[in-house]
């Protein structure tokens, strides 16, 4: 018989063994493939990042000019998802439009051919950028942009968007570096909720395409990659900084949750955290905004890692304390974030696709890596009882 031990948030069980990220919450340390995020944020790009997650070393220049060039080749919209995208209300979610799409595209690769993922990976990471570009824009109403291969991912994502005009739209370099640190950041983080979902579906030989359609779908949750909305919305809603303090006095009434602060795993700063931070104080000096959500946020910053309620508890900034601002600043839409943090991740789940694949066929001693993922349950329901058929033979 086996020991079972409840755990419903898998707060104690381990599932995976993993060497693509690594987090020390207590030390508010975070490294991709041992590397730290810090100097991956200053000195890497989207794409070498996700090169180095998925094959666990980084490219050399052939290798990583092959890499962006075979994405940038596959990025253009396969007709029938365009079909498909441009089939749903103006005000359908983007995120919404992504996930189905996504699923959608599974239907377009032979089922023999789908699991093998090392085919798919570029394919995967190049419609991603399209899927979501075109969900914007069919948000606004207006026809789709083609892709420009000779842009890198997050030019070419921003030009497919071409928010601000029709003509030939090139974003401004120190947007597209913005948008690439953000991906950078937001590209593994271990096994949070949408990266587990991800790994359950591989333990179920899913493909590839419907495993990234199902772990966007765990992403698109509020408690997961809605924060950063809810973020935004509830500095709207203090508005100003006189208002911190009532407010303040709302959360430790347990009225009501600092959205932004704490973290199941760091009990120190989220080092993301730290280093987006600074890139908003680049950016609104760059799009000269005056952004006064942004002077609510740095003093609520301030005023709650004073105040003893979030001493002793552990409670600092996380991500999306200040990712939100920078979407924001940059003039994406609100319900356009969940989008924003979700493309990046598709990088750490093909990792993780593919480190589940590995550890089925190189079974290290001791560990059996093939079982489906099924917990158990506790049995609460009914007693049995029998069965009363509906027409009692009247
Ligand atoms: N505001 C006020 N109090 C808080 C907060 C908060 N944001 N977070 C935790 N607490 C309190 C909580 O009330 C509890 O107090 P007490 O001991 O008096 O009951 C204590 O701190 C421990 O909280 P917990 O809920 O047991 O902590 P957790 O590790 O289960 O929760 C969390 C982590 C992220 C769900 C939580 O901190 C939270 O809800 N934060 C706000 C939402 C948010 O910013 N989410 C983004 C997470 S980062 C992105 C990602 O990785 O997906």
């Amino acid at each position: 018989a086996r020991a079972l031990c409840y755990d419903s948030g898998y707060l104690n069980t381990v599932m995976a063994r993993s060497s693509i990220t690594f987090v020390d919450g207590e030390r508010g340390v975070m490294r991709y493939r041992g590397y730290p995020i810090e100097q991956l944020a200053e000195r890497s790009t989207f794409l070498e990042t996700a090169f180095l997650l998925i094959f666990g070393q980084l490219p050399t220049a052939s290798q990583l000019h092959q890499f962006t060039r075979l994405v940038a080749d596959h990025s253009y919209l396969h007709t029938d998802v365009g079909t498909y995208i441009r089939s749903f209300r103006y005000d359908a979610h983007p995120m919404g439009i992504f996930i189905s799409s996504f699923a959608a595209l599974a239907t377009t690769v032979p089922a023999a051919d789908a699991h093998h993922v090392d085919k798919h990976l570029y394919r995967i990471l190049g419609q991603a950028s399209s899927i979501a570009a075109n969900a914007y824009r069919q948000r606004i109403g207006r026809a789709f942009n083609e892709p420009r291969k000779e842009l890198g991912y997050a030019e070419n994502f921003l030009y497919m968007l071409d928010r601000l005009s029709e003509g030939d739209y090139r974003p401004h370099p120190a947007v597209v570096r913005a948008l690439d640190v953000l991906w950078i950041i937001h590209a593994d983080h271990e096994l949070n909720c949408s990266t587990a979902c991800l790994r359950h579906l591989v333990s179920a030989q899913v493909d590839p395409y419907t495993a990234v359609a199902g772990a966007a779908s765990a992403l698109f949750g509020p408690s997961h990659g809605g924060a950063a909305e809810a973020v935004v919305r509830q500095l709207e809603r203090i508005g100003t900084v006189d208002r911190i303090d009532a407010f303040l006095e709302r959360v430790k009434a347990k009225q009501e949750r600092l959205f932004g602060f704490g973290h199941r795993v760091y009990k120190s700063f989220d080092p993301r955290a730290r280093i987006l931070k600074r890139h908003v104080e680049e950016i609104l000096a760059l799009v000269g905004m005056q952004e006064p959500l942004f002077e609510v946020a740095k003093e609520l910053e301030r005023r709650a890692l004073q105040d003893d309620y979030f001493i002793c508890r552990k409670l600092y900034p996380n991500v999306d304390f200040y990712s939100g601002v920078i979407y924001r600043a940059l003039g994406f839409p609100t319900d356009f974030y969940p989008l924003l943090f979700g493309l990046p991740r598709i990088a750490g789940w093909l990792a993780h696709y593919r480190e589940a694949k590995q550890a089925e066929t190189e079974l290290q001693p001791g560990i059996d890596h093939t079982h489906v993922v099924r917990p158990a349950q506790v049995y609460i329901g009914h007693r049995p009882r029998p069965f009363v058929p509906l027409h009692r033979g009247e």
